[in-house]
Protein backbone atom coordinates (compact mmCIF):
# COMPACT_ATOMS: atom_id res chain seq x y z
CA UNK A 1 0.00 0.00 0.00
CA UNK A 2 1.53 3.19 -0.65
CA UNK A 3 -0.24 5.70 0.99
CA UNK A 4 0.45 7.17 4.33
CA UNK A 5 -2.44 8.22 6.21
CA UNK A 6 -1.12 10.99 8.79
CA UNK A 7 -3.78 12.41 11.29
CA UNK A 8 -3.98 15.41 9.83
CA UNK A 9 -3.21 14.35 6.18
CA UNK A 10 -6.61 14.50 4.74
CA UNK A 11 -7.31 11.13 2.32
CA UNK A 12 -8.79 12.98 -0.04
CA UNK A 13 -5.71 14.26 -0.84
CA UNK A 14 -4.30 11.12 -2.33
CA UNK A 15 -7.79 10.14 -4.06
CA UNK A 16 -6.89 9.53 -7.81
CA UNK A 17 -10.31 9.47 -8.35
CA UNK A 18 -12.42 11.54 -11.11
CA UNK A 19 -15.51 12.79 -10.68
CA UNK A 20 -18.99 12.10 -11.81
CA UNK A 21 -21.01 14.10 -13.50
CA UNK A 22 -24.07 15.08 -10.96
CA UNK A 23 -26.45 15.10 -14.17
CA UNK A 24 -28.14 12.23 -13.33
CA UNK A 25 -27.44 11.82 -9.64
CA UNK A 26 -27.45 13.47 -6.55
CA UNK A 27 -24.09 14.19 -5.04
CA UNK A 28 -23.36 15.15 -1.38
CA UNK A 29 -19.60 16.17 -0.87
CA UNK A 30 -17.22 15.41 2.04
CA UNK A 31 -14.65 17.58 2.47
CA UNK A 32 -11.92 15.67 4.54
CA UNK A 33 -10.11 17.69 6.88
CA UNK A 34 -8.28 14.63 8.09
CA UNK A 35 -10.73 13.31 10.47
CA UNK A 36 -10.59 9.39 10.77
CA UNK A 37 -14.01 8.73 10.30
CA UNK A 38 -14.45 11.63 7.12
CA UNK A 39 -15.04 8.34 5.05
CA UNK A 40 -17.80 7.26 7.55
CA UNK A 41 -19.80 10.04 6.90
CA UNK A 42 -19.52 9.15 2.79
CA UNK A 43 -20.20 5.92 3.88
CA UNK A 44 -23.53 7.10 5.96
CA UNK A 45 -24.40 9.61 3.15
CA UNK A 46 -24.57 6.50 1.15
CA UNK A 47 -26.37 4.71 3.48
CA UNK A 48 -28.82 6.85 2.52
CA UNK A 49 -28.69 6.35 -1.36
CA UNK A 50 -27.54 9.41 -1.93
CA UNK A 51 -24.05 8.88 -3.95
CA UNK A 52 -21.39 10.95 -1.68
CA UNK A 53 -18.11 11.48 -2.50
CA UNK A 54 -14.89 12.37 0.09
CA UNK A 55 -12.97 15.15 -1.63
CA UNK A 56 -9.86 17.39 -0.88
CA UNK A 57 -10.74 20.27 2.09
CA UNK A 58 -9.80 23.08 0.08
CA UNK A 59 -11.34 21.83 -3.18
CA UNK A 60 -11.77 25.31 -4.87
CA UNK A 61 -15.63 27.33 -4.44
CA UNK A 62 -15.21 27.23 -8.26
CA UNK A 63 -15.13 23.52 -8.93
CA UNK A 64 -17.47 22.61 -6.61
CA UNK A 65 -20.19 24.57 -8.43
CA UNK A 66 -18.86 22.77 -11.50
CA UNK A 67 -19.60 19.56 -9.76
CA UNK A 68 -23.19 20.54 -9.10
CA UNK A 69 -23.45 19.26 -5.70
CA UNK A 70 -26.80 19.35 -3.61
CA UNK A 71 -24.98 20.30 -0.19
CA UNK A 72 -21.69 19.92 2.00
CA UNK A 73 -20.69 18.64 4.74
CA UNK A 74 -17.60 19.73 6.65
CA UNK A 75 -15.35 16.78 8.25
CA UNK A 76 -14.05 16.79 11.29
CA UNK A 77 -10.45 17.04 11.71
CA UNK A 78 -7.11 17.13 14.40
CA UNK A 79 -6.54 20.26 14.00
CA UNK A 80 -7.75 23.87 15.72
CA UNK A 81 -9.33 25.98 13.44
CA UNK A 82 -7.17 28.77 14.42
CA UNK A 83 -3.84 27.13 14.71
CA UNK A 84 -1.35 28.80 12.24
CA UNK A 85 -1.75 26.30 8.97
CA UNK A 86 -4.36 24.40 9.81
CA UNK A 87 -6.58 23.25 6.89
CA UNK A 88 -9.05 26.04 5.30
CA UNK A 89 -11.55 25.87 3.20
CA UNK A 90 -11.80 27.96 0.15
CA UNK A 91 -13.80 30.60 1.87
CA UNK A 92 -16.07 31.10 -0.98
CA UNK A 93 -17.88 27.98 -0.65
CA UNK A 94 -20.74 29.56 2.12
CA UNK A 95 -21.29 31.90 -0.27
CA UNK A 96 -22.51 28.93 -2.93
CA UNK A 97 -25.82 29.14 -1.87
CA UNK A 98 -25.15 24.95 -0.98
CA UNK A 99 -26.52 23.82 2.21
CA UNK A 100 -23.50 23.10 4.40
CA UNK A 101 -23.00 21.02 7.38
CA UNK A 102 -19.87 21.07 9.46
CA UNK A 103 -19.34 18.20 11.95
CA UNK A 104 -16.50 19.29 15.28
CA UNK A 105 -14.22 21.18 13.11
CA UNK A 106 -16.36 21.53 10.25
CA UNK A 107 -19.17 23.07 12.28
CA UNK A 108 -16.32 25.49 13.90
CA UNK A 109 -14.78 26.35 10.50
CA UNK A 110 -18.43 27.42 9.57
CA UNK A 111 -19.07 29.11 12.30
CA UNK A 112 -15.71 30.99 12.40
CA UNK A 113 -16.40 31.87 8.83
CA UNK A 114 -19.45 33.93 9.76
CA UNK A 115 -17.87 35.89 12.65
CA UNK A 116 -18.09 33.55 15.88
CA UNK A 117 -15.36 32.63 18.48
CA UNK A 118 -13.67 29.59 18.93
CA UNK A 119 -11.95 28.77 21.73
CA UNK A 120 -10.43 25.86 23.64
CA UNK A 121 -12.50 24.37 25.81
CA UNK A 122 -11.44 23.67 29.80
CA UNK A 123 -12.24 20.22 29.90
CA UNK A 124 -11.88 17.95 26.76
CA UNK A 125 -14.55 16.34 25.65
CA UNK A 126 -14.75 12.81 24.14
CA UNK A 127 -17.05 10.21 24.33
CA UNK A 128 -20.78 9.77 25.10
CA UNK A 129 -22.95 13.31 26.09
CA UNK A 130 -26.62 13.76 26.56
CA UNK A 131 -28.23 16.13 24.34
CA UNK A 132 -31.27 18.43 24.37
CA UNK A 133 -32.58 19.40 21.63
CA UNK A 134 -33.55 23.53 22.05
CA UNK A 135 -35.02 24.17 18.67
CA UNK A 136 -36.64 21.12 16.80
CA UNK A 137 -36.10 22.33 13.20
CA UNK A 138 -35.49 20.58 9.72
CA UNK A 139 -31.92 18.97 11.17
CA UNK A 140 -33.76 17.52 13.99
CA UNK A 141 -37.18 16.51 12.47
CA UNK A 142 -38.56 13.52 14.03
CA UNK A 143 -35.99 12.99 16.18
CA UNK A 144 -36.88 13.01 20.16
CA UNK A 145 -36.01 15.96 22.56
CA UNK A 146 -32.96 14.02 24.45
CA UNK A 147 -30.33 11.99 22.80
CA UNK A 148 -26.99 10.97 23.30
CA UNK A 149 -24.16 11.60 20.89
CA UNK A 150 -20.54 11.02 20.60
CA UNK A 151 -18.13 14.63 21.06
CA UNK A 152 -14.78 14.27 20.88
CA UNK A 153 -13.16 18.04 21.05
CA UNK A 154 -10.94 19.90 22.49
CA UNK A 155 -12.08 22.97 20.89
CA UNK A 156 -15.57 24.59 20.72
CA UNK A 157 -17.68 27.59 19.50
CA UNK A 158 -17.70 30.13 22.57
CA UNK A 159 -19.48 32.80 21.29
CA UNK A 160 -22.21 32.37 18.68
CA UNK A 161 -22.51 35.29 16.25
CA UNK A 162 -25.81 36.62 15.93
CA UNK A 163 -26.29 35.07 12.43
CA UNK A 164 -26.60 32.09 14.30
CA UNK A 165 -29.65 30.07 16.47
CA UNK A 166 -28.89 27.57 18.48
CA UNK A 167 -30.41 24.26 17.93
CA UNK A 168 -28.62 21.76 20.61
CA UNK A 169 -26.83 21.69 23.79
CA UNK A 170 -25.37 19.22 26.22
CA UNK A 171 -23.96 20.36 29.43
CA UNK A 172 -20.37 21.09 28.68
CA UNK A 173 -21.51 22.53 25.16
CA UNK A 174 -23.25 25.36 24.53
CA UNK A 175 -23.66 25.31 20.79
CA UNK A 176 -23.84 21.43 20.76
CA UNK A 177 -25.95 22.11 16.95
CA UNK A 178 -26.36 25.10 15.38
CA UNK A 179 -28.40 26.93 12.37
CA UNK A 180 -27.59 30.02 10.13
CA UNK A 181 -30.85 32.59 10.13
CA UNK A 182 -30.52 33.47 6.44
CA UNK A 183 -28.52 30.71 4.92
CA UNK A 184 -28.48 27.08 4.56
CA UNK A 185 -25.56 26.13 6.65
CA UNK A 186 -25.68 23.77 10.03
CA UNK A 187 -22.89 22.65 12.31
CA UNK A 188 -22.99 20.01 14.83
CA UNK A 189 -20.64 19.80 17.39
CA UNK A 190 -21.13 15.99 18.33
CA UNK A 191 -20.00 13.22 15.50
CA UNK A 192 -23.45 12.21 13.98
CA UNK A 193 -21.71 9.14 12.18
CA UNK A 194 -20.50 7.20 14.40
CA UNK A 195 -22.98 4.33 16.04
CA UNK A 196 -22.74 5.79 19.36
CA UNK A 197 -24.83 9.01 18.49
CA UNK A 198 -28.41 7.94 18.81
CA UNK A 199 -30.41 8.72 15.44
CA UNK A 200 -27.23 10.04 13.56
CA UNK A 201 -28.66 8.30 10.75
CA UNK A 202 -32.38 9.77 11.01
CA UNK A 203 -30.14 13.29 11.22
CA UNK A 204 -27.60 12.31 8.04
CA UNK A 205 -31.36 11.66 6.26
CA UNK A 206 -32.76 15.19 7.30
CA UNK A 207 -29.63 16.85 5.98
CA UNK A 208 -29.31 15.20 3.09
CA UNK A 209 -32.61 14.26 1.81
CA UNK A 210 -35.24 17.01 3.83
CA UNK A 211 -32.59 20.16 3.54
CA UNK A 212 -30.33 19.23 0.71
CA UNK A 213 -33.53 17.65 -1.38
CA UNK A 214 -31.48 14.33 -2.64
CA UNK A 215 -33.98 11.70 -3.79
CA UNK A 216 -32.40 9.12 -2.71
CA UNK A 217 -32.18 6.56 -5.86
CA UNK A 218 -28.83 5.97 -5.99
CA UNK A 219 -27.61 2.22 -5.73
CA UNK A 220 -24.49 0.34 -5.78
CA UNK A 221 -25.10 -0.35 -9.58
CA UNK A 222 -25.18 3.31 -10.13
CA UNK A 223 -21.39 3.20 -8.74
CA UNK A 224 -20.48 0.31 -10.76
CA UNK A 225 -20.97 1.94 -14.17
CA UNK A 226 -19.63 4.99 -12.73
CA UNK A 227 -16.40 3.11 -12.34
CA UNK A 228 -16.91 1.30 -14.93
CA UNK A 229 -16.52 4.66 -17.11
CA UNK A 230 -13.74 5.84 -14.55
CA UNK A 231 -11.58 3.13 -15.97
CA UNK A 232 -12.63 3.15 -19.53
CA UNK A 233 -11.21 6.87 -19.53
CA UNK A 234 -8.39 6.36 -17.35
CA UNK A 235 -6.97 3.01 -19.25
CA UNK A 236 -7.95 3.94 -22.96
CA UNK A 237 -6.34 0.69 -24.55
CA UNK A 238 -3.92 0.26 -22.48
CA UNK A 239 -3.12 -3.42 -20.77
CA UNK A 240 -4.04 -3.61 -16.86
CA UNK A 241 -2.59 -6.20 -14.59
CA UNK A 242 -4.93 -7.57 -11.34
CA UNK A 243 -3.14 -9.75 -9.02
CA UNK A 244 -5.92 -12.36 -7.53
CA UNK A 245 -5.29 -13.53 -4.28
CA UNK A 246 -8.42 -15.53 -3.78
CA UNK A 247 -10.11 -13.33 -1.62
CA UNK A 248 -12.78 -10.99 -2.20
CA UNK A 249 -10.95 -7.45 -2.44
CA UNK A 250 -8.83 -9.23 -5.30
CA UNK A 251 -11.81 -10.61 -6.78
CA UNK A 252 -14.04 -7.74 -6.92
CA UNK A 253 -11.62 -5.37 -8.40
CA UNK A 254 -10.77 -8.21 -11.13
CA UNK A 255 -14.23 -8.41 -12.31
CA UNK A 256 -14.60 -4.76 -12.32
CA UNK A 257 -11.98 -4.49 -14.72
CA UNK A 258 -13.50 -7.13 -16.75
CA UNK A 259 -16.70 -5.26 -16.94
CA UNK A 260 -14.68 -2.33 -18.22
CA UNK A 261 -11.93 -3.23 -20.25
CA UNK A 262 -12.58 -7.26 -20.70
CA UNK A 263 -9.37 -8.46 -22.72
CA UNK A 264 -7.04 -5.78 -21.83
CA UNK A 265 -7.33 -7.02 -18.40
CA UNK A 266 -4.65 -9.59 -17.52
CA UNK A 267 -4.76 -11.44 -14.24
CA UNK A 268 -1.85 -12.62 -11.89
CA UNK A 269 -2.10 -15.03 -9.34
CA UNK A 270 0.40 -16.34 -7.54
CA UNK A 271 0.38 -19.91 -6.00
CA UNK A 272 2.36 -19.66 -2.90
CA UNK A 273 1.37 -22.81 -1.73
CA UNK A 274 0.06 -21.71 1.75
CA UNK A 275 -4.01 -21.08 0.30
CA UNK A 276 -6.84 -23.15 2.04
CA UNK A 277 -7.80 -26.20 0.40
CA UNK A 278 -9.62 -26.15 -3.12
CA UNK A 279 -8.64 -22.33 -3.17
CA UNK A 280 -6.50 -22.24 -6.08
CA UNK A 281 -8.50 -24.27 -8.04
CA UNK A 282 -11.65 -21.81 -7.21
CA UNK A 283 -9.90 -18.99 -8.36
CA UNK A 284 -8.88 -20.67 -11.91
CA UNK A 285 -12.22 -21.91 -12.58
CA UNK A 286 -13.29 -18.32 -11.68
CA UNK A 287 -11.33 -16.18 -13.51
CA UNK A 288 -11.05 -18.20 -16.44
CA UNK A 289 -14.68 -19.88 -17.08
CA UNK A 290 -17.09 -17.32 -15.50
CA UNK A 291 -14.78 -14.39 -16.47
CA UNK A 292 -12.82 -15.38 -19.27
CA UNK A 293 -9.72 -13.24 -18.13
CA UNK A 294 -5.92 -13.51 -19.66
CA UNK A 295 -5.15 -15.53 -16.10
CA UNK A 296 -1.56 -16.08 -15.33
CA UNK A 297 -0.95 -18.13 -12.65
CA UNK A 298 2.48 -18.92 -11.06
CA UNK A 299 3.42 -21.99 -9.54
CA UNK A 300 5.68 -21.02 -6.83
CA UNK A 301 4.99 -23.16 -3.85
CA UNK A 302 8.26 -24.74 -4.00
CA UNK A 303 10.29 -21.71 -4.14
CA UNK A 304 7.71 -20.75 -1.13
CA UNK A 305 8.64 -23.43 0.85
CA UNK A 306 12.13 -23.25 0.23
CA UNK A 307 12.59 -19.66 1.59
CA UNK A 308 10.63 -20.36 4.39
CA UNK A 309 12.56 -23.58 5.76
CA UNK A 310 13.71 -23.69 9.46
CA UNK A 311 12.50 -20.12 9.96
CA UNK A 312 9.92 -19.94 12.85
CA UNK A 313 9.77 -15.91 13.49
CA UNK A 314 6.67 -14.68 12.83
CA UNK A 315 7.73 -11.75 11.14
CA UNK A 316 10.19 -13.24 9.72
CA UNK A 317 8.07 -15.67 7.70
CA UNK A 318 6.10 -12.23 6.44
CA UNK A 319 9.08 -10.43 5.25
CA UNK A 320 10.42 -13.30 3.38
CA UNK A 321 6.68 -14.34 2.02
CA UNK A 322 6.50 -10.39 1.07
CA UNK A 323 9.72 -10.61 -0.61
CA UNK A 324 9.38 -14.00 -2.61
CA UNK A 325 5.80 -12.92 -4.15
CA UNK A 326 7.03 -9.67 -5.24
CA UNK A 327 9.76 -11.27 -6.92
CA UNK A 328 7.17 -14.29 -8.47
CA UNK A 329 4.89 -11.40 -9.15
CA UNK A 330 7.09 -9.36 -10.81
CA UNK A 331 8.56 -11.89 -12.82
CA UNK A 332 5.24 -12.96 -14.16
CA UNK A 333 4.41 -9.22 -14.97
CA UNK A 334 7.46 -9.27 -16.97
CA UNK A 335 6.12 -11.79 -19.11
CA UNK A 336 2.82 -9.33 -19.69
CA UNK A 337 4.83 -7.08 -22.13
CA UNK A 338 2.44 -4.55 -22.98
CA UNK A 339 1.20 -3.76 -19.58
CA UNK A 340 0.93 0.03 -18.07
CA UNK A 341 -1.23 -0.15 -15.00
CA UNK A 342 -1.17 -2.22 -11.87
CA UNK A 343 -4.47 -2.73 -10.47
CA UNK A 344 -5.05 -3.27 -6.51
CA UNK A 345 -8.10 -4.18 -4.09
CA UNK A 346 -6.97 -1.95 -1.81
CA UNK A 347 -10.00 -0.84 0.60
CA UNK A 348 -10.52 2.65 2.52
CA UNK A 349 -9.67 -0.02 5.99
CA UNK A 350 -6.64 -0.84 4.24
CA UNK A 351 -5.78 2.92 4.03
CA UNK A 352 -6.15 3.62 7.85
CA UNK A 353 -4.74 0.24 8.78
CA UNK A 354 -1.26 0.58 7.03
CA UNK A 355 -1.17 4.44 7.87
CA UNK A 356 2.80 4.35 7.98
CA UNK A 357 2.72 7.44 11.19
CA UNK A 358 4.28 5.48 13.74
CA UNK A 359 2.36 7.65 16.26
CA UNK A 360 -1.06 7.76 14.74
CA UNK A 361 -4.23 6.08 15.79
CA UNK A 362 -3.71 3.70 13.66
CA UNK A 363 -0.21 2.90 14.08
CA UNK A 364 0.63 -0.66 12.39
CA UNK A 365 0.87 -3.58 14.89
CA UNK A 366 1.70 -6.17 12.07
CA UNK A 367 4.28 -6.05 9.33
CA UNK A 368 0.97 -6.56 7.22
CA UNK A 369 1.94 -8.05 3.38
CA UNK A 370 -1.15 -7.76 1.26
CA UNK A 371 -1.32 -8.39 -2.38
CA UNK A 372 -1.84 -4.76 -2.45
CA UNK A 373 1.90 -4.78 -1.05
CA UNK A 374 3.11 -4.27 -4.35
CA UNK A 375 6.07 -1.47 -4.48
CA UNK A 376 6.36 1.40 -7.19
CA UNK A 377 9.42 -0.01 -8.70
CA UNK A 378 7.67 -2.06 -10.36
CA UNK A 379 7.04 0.65 -12.66
CA UNK A 380 3.47 0.82 -13.26
CA UNK A 381 0.38 3.51 -12.97
CA UNK A 382 -1.61 2.31 -10.04
CA UNK A 383 -5.37 2.05 -10.02
CA UNK A 384 -7.34 1.33 -6.93
CA UNK A 385 -11.21 1.37 -7.86
CA UNK A 386 -12.15 0.07 -4.29
CA UNK A 387 -9.90 2.68 -2.14
CA UNK A 388 -12.85 4.53 -1.34
CA UNK A 389 -14.92 1.88 -0.59
CA UNK A 390 -16.05 -0.29 2.83
CA UNK A 391 -16.03 -4.17 2.81
CA UNK A 392 -19.74 -4.10 3.35
CA UNK A 393 -20.19 -1.67 -0.25
CA UNK A 394 -17.43 -4.42 -1.91
CA UNK A 395 -19.18 -6.86 -1.19
CA UNK A 396 -22.57 -5.52 -2.46
CA UNK A 397 -20.71 -4.21 -6.04
CA UNK A 398 -19.11 -8.20 -6.23
CA UNK A 399 -22.76 -9.36 -6.06
CA UNK A 400 -23.82 -7.68 -8.14
CA UNK A 401 -20.74 -8.28 -10.73
CA UNK A 402 -22.02 -11.91 -10.67
CA UNK A 403 -19.51 -13.30 -8.32
CA UNK A 404 -20.72 -16.31 -6.75
CA UNK A 405 -21.93 -16.14 -2.73
CA UNK A 406 -19.53 -18.25 -1.53
CA UNK A 407 -16.63 -16.00 -2.51
CA UNK A 408 -17.78 -13.11 -1.48
CA UNK A 409 -18.73 -14.49 1.71
CA UNK A 410 -15.71 -16.06 2.15
CA UNK A 411 -13.54 -14.99 5.75
CA UNK A 412 -10.66 -13.09 5.65
CA UNK A 413 -7.26 -14.73 4.73
CA UNK A 414 -4.61 -13.22 5.93
CA UNK A 415 -1.58 -12.69 2.85
CA UNK A 416 1.18 -14.81 4.39
CA UNK A 417 -1.78 -17.49 4.36
CA UNK A 418 -1.12 -20.76 6.36
CA UNK A 419 2.44 -19.62 7.14
CA UNK A 420 1.04 -18.02 10.30
CA UNK A 421 -0.85 -20.63 11.25
CA UNK A 422 1.97 -23.27 11.36
CA UNK A 423 3.63 -22.38 14.55
CA UNK A 424 7.02 -22.70 14.18
CA UNK A 425 8.70 -23.51 10.71
CA UNK A 426 7.02 -24.33 8.24
CA UNK A 427 6.70 -27.77 6.25
CA UNK A 428 4.47 -29.61 3.34
CA UNK A 429 3.26 -32.24 5.62
CA UNK A 430 2.13 -29.83 8.30
CA UNK A 431 0.63 -28.04 5.71
CA UNK A 432 -1.51 -30.63 4.08
CA UNK A 433 -2.56 -31.18 8.17
CA UNK A 434 -3.44 -27.47 8.32
CA UNK A 435 -5.80 -27.59 5.00
CA UNK A 436 -7.53 -30.57 6.13
CA UNK A 437 -8.31 -30.12 9.73
CA UNK A 438 -9.19 -25.75 8.06
CA UNK A 439 -11.79 -27.67 5.47
CA UNK A 440 -13.51 -29.42 7.95
CA UNK A 441 -14.05 -26.66 10.55
CA UNK A 442 -14.95 -24.43 7.82
CA UNK A 443 -17.71 -27.31 6.23
CA UNK A 444 -19.16 -28.08 9.85
CA UNK A 445 -19.46 -24.57 10.17
CA UNK A 446 -21.25 -24.28 7.09
CA UNK A 447 -23.60 -27.06 7.99
CA UNK A 448 -24.61 -25.89 10.87
CA UNK A 449 -25.87 -22.56 9.52
CA UNK A 450 -23.09 -20.29 11.33
CA UNK A 451 -20.02 -19.74 9.21
CA UNK A 452 -21.68 -16.42 8.37
CA UNK A 453 -22.31 -15.44 12.24
CA UNK A 454 -18.72 -15.92 12.63
CA UNK A 455 -16.64 -13.02 10.68
CA UNK A 456 -13.35 -15.30 10.65
CA UNK A 457 -12.83 -19.01 11.76
CA UNK A 458 -9.75 -21.45 10.75
CA UNK A 459 -7.36 -23.41 12.22
CA UNK A 460 -3.72 -23.20 13.90
CA UNK A 461 -1.45 -26.05 14.09
CA UNK A 462 0.32 -26.13 17.46
CA UNK A 463 4.05 -27.61 17.69
CA UNK A 464 3.40 -29.57 20.44
CA UNK A 465 2.65 -32.73 20.50
CA UNK A 466 0.29 -34.64 23.30
CA UNK A 467 -0.29 -37.99 24.66
CA UNK A 468 -2.94 -39.88 23.22
CA UNK A 469 -4.47 -43.72 22.71
CA UNK A 470 -6.06 -44.89 19.44
CA UNK A 471 -7.22 -48.68 19.40
CA UNK A 472 -4.41 -49.85 21.85
CA UNK A 473 -2.40 -48.33 20.94
CA UNK A 474 -0.34 -45.19 22.59
CA UNK A 475 -0.40 -41.64 19.97
CA UNK A 476 1.99 -39.01 20.40
CA UNK A 477 0.94 -36.25 17.66
CA UNK A 478 0.14 -33.22 17.03
CA UNK A 479 -2.44 -30.64 18.30
CA UNK A 480 -4.83 -28.42 16.61
CA UNK A 481 -6.35 -25.03 17.98
CA UNK A 482 -9.32 -23.93 16.80
CA UNK A 483 -10.17 -19.99 16.75
CA UNK A 484 -13.25 -18.46 15.66
CA UNK A 485 -14.18 -14.98 16.52
CA UNK A 486 -17.17 -12.12 15.80
CA UNK A 487 -15.83 -8.81 14.98
CA UNK A 488 -17.18 -5.95 13.40
CA UNK A 489 -13.66 -4.34 12.22
CA UNK A 490 -11.15 -6.96 13.14
CA UNK A 491 -9.56 -4.54 15.61
CA UNK A 492 -11.07 -5.69 18.34
CA UNK A 493 -12.53 -9.15 18.51
CA UNK A 494 -14.72 -11.48 20.82
CA UNK A 495 -13.98 -15.69 20.62
CA UNK A 496 -17.01 -17.28 19.52
CA UNK A 497 -19.39 -18.86 21.59
CA UNK A 498 -19.74 -22.43 20.25
CA UNK A 499 -23.01 -24.53 20.52
CA UNK A 500 -20.70 -27.36 22.07
CA UNK A 501 -22.22 -29.81 20.17
CA UNK A 502 -20.91 -28.13 16.73
CA UNK A 503 -17.19 -27.98 18.60
CA UNK A 504 -17.52 -31.69 19.37
CA UNK A 505 -18.49 -33.04 15.84
CA UNK A 506 -15.59 -30.66 14.60
CA UNK A 507 -13.01 -31.96 17.00
CA UNK A 508 -14.28 -35.46 16.55
CA UNK A 509 -14.02 -35.14 12.67
CA UNK A 510 -10.43 -33.54 13.04
CA UNK A 511 -9.15 -36.16 15.21
CA UNK A 512 -11.01 -38.90 12.91
CA UNK A 513 -10.03 -37.15 10.08
CA UNK A 514 -6.81 -35.86 9.53
CA UNK A 515 -3.15 -37.88 9.94
CA UNK A 516 -1.45 -37.01 12.63
CA UNK A 517 -3.40 -35.35 15.00
CA UNK A 518 -4.91 -36.33 18.35
CA UNK A 519 -6.22 -33.34 20.17
CA UNK A 520 -8.11 -30.41 19.59
CA UNK A 521 -8.40 -27.32 21.66
CA UNK A 522 -10.39 -23.98 21.44
CA UNK A 523 -9.01 -20.74 21.98
CA UNK A 524 -11.04 -18.44 23.95
CA UNK A 525 -8.83 -15.41 23.81
CA UNK A 526 -10.44 -12.39 23.06
CA UNK A 527 -8.81 -9.43 20.93
CA UNK A 528 -7.01 -7.43 22.60
CA UNK A 529 -4.62 -8.68 24.50
CA UNK A 530 -4.62 -11.69 22.11
CA UNK A 531 -4.41 -11.29 18.47
CA UNK A 532 -6.77 -13.01 16.00
CA UNK A 533 -4.01 -14.69 14.19
CA UNK A 534 -1.29 -16.52 16.72
CA UNK A 535 1.45 -15.38 14.45
P1 LIG B 1 -4.62 -9.86 14.01
O1 LIG B 1 -3.95 -11.18 14.10
O2 LIG B 1 -3.66 -8.71 13.83
O3 LIG B 1 -5.48 -9.91 12.70
O4 LIG B 1 -5.58 -9.61 15.15
C1 LIG B 1 -6.40 -8.95 12.28
C2 LIG B 1 -6.82 -9.33 10.88
O5 LIG B 1 -5.71 -9.18 10.01
C3 LIG B 1 -5.38 -10.41 9.40
N1 LIG B 1 -3.94 -10.50 9.34
C4 LIG B 1 -3.22 -10.30 8.24
N2 LIG B 1 -3.61 -10.02 6.99
N3 LIG B 1 -1.39 -10.05 6.32
C5 LIG B 1 -2.68 -9.91 6.03
O6 LIG B 1 -3.02 -9.68 4.88
C6 LIG B 1 -0.91 -10.33 7.55
O7 LIG B 1 0.29 -10.46 7.78
C7 LIG B 1 -1.88 -10.47 8.57
N4 LIG B 1 -1.82 -10.72 9.89
C8 LIG B 1 -3.08 -10.75 10.34
C9 LIG B 1 -6.01 -11.48 10.27
O8 LIG B 1 -6.26 -12.67 9.55
C10 LIG B 1 -7.25 -10.78 10.75
O9 LIG B 1 -8.28 -10.85 9.79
Amino acid sequence: MTDNRATATPAAENSDHGFIDSKDEDLILVLDFGSQTAQLITRRVRDQHVFCQLVRHDLSAERIREMKPKGLILSGGPSSVYAEGAPQPDPEIFNLGIPILGICYGMQLACRSQNSEIKPVETREFGRSSCRIVSAADLFGEIPEKLTVWMSHGDQVQELSDEFESLAATDSCTYAAVKHRTQPIYGLQFHPEVTHTEHGDRLLANFVRGICGCRGSWRISSLIDREVKLLRERVGSSRVICGLSGGVDSAVTAALLYKAIGPQLSCIFVDNGLLRKGESEAVEQEFTQHFRTDLHVSDARQQFLDELRDVTDPQKKRKIIGRVFIDVFRKEAESITDARFLAQGTLYPDVIESGANPDGPAATIKAHHNVGGLPEELGFELIEPLRDLFKDEVRRMGLELGLPEHLIWRHPFPGPGLAVRCLGAVSEPKLATLREADAILIEELRSAGLYRDIQQAFVVLLPVQSVGVMGDARTYEDAIAIRAVQTDDFMTADWYQFPHKVLARISTRIINEVRGVNRVVYDISSKPPSTIEWE
